[in-house]
């Protein structure tokens, strides 16, 4: 039998401003969460996330999701999807204090996120954190967050 989780409806994935291709992104992402692997490094300036998977489709969706999602972030353009963690707000807010690197790797994307202001390096790590988090429990991560 197939996980509850699989393939169900999510409607908590669609935003305000949320493209049918992002929420697609979503959709994969936490259909296969299992299939993550993920590591994170906090410096003390920022994060340094390395996020990975052998799953090509996957992995095109996970590349596609932080490509838009960083271009969101330097736009100012919050998607509002409801389920998203408060943490994005502060990261929203202050976005242009943020310095945003990518790279590819075989496998997907590293991302060295920095600032010079502390609170936004404590808020960029724990949204790195959150995101573990969700790669490793998927949807029970979520709920969990907002049933607090
Ligand atoms: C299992 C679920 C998810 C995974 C694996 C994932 C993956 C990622 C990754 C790898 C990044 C780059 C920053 C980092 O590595 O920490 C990122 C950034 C971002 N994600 Fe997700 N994400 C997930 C769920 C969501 C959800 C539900 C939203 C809802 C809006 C979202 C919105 C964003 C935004 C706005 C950013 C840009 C913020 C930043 O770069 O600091 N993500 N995501």
């Amino acid at each position: 039998m197939k996980h509850a989780h699989d393939e169900m409806n999510m409607p908590g994935l669609q935003g305000k401003d949320t493209t049918e291709n992002e929420v697609d992104d979503l959709k994969t992402i936490f259909n296969n969460h299992q299939q993550i692997i993920r590591k994170v490094e906090n410096i003390s300036n920022g994060v340094i996330t390395t996020t990975q998977t052998q799953d090509e489709q996957l992995r095109a969706a996970l590349v596609s999701h932080v490509v838009a999602m960083v271009a969101r972030l330097e736009e100012k353009r919050d998607p509002k999807i409801i389920i998203q963690s408060p943490t994005l707000d502060i990261l929203f807010a202050h976005s242009d204090v943020i310095n945003t690197q990518i790279s590819m790797t075989e496998l997907g994307i590293v991302v060295t996120q920095t600032s010079a202001n502390q609170s936004v390096v404590k808020a960029l790590q724990t949204h790195a954190a959150e995101v573990s988090d969700m790669a490793k429990r998927g949807m029970e991560a979520v709920h969990e967050r907002m049933s607090n």
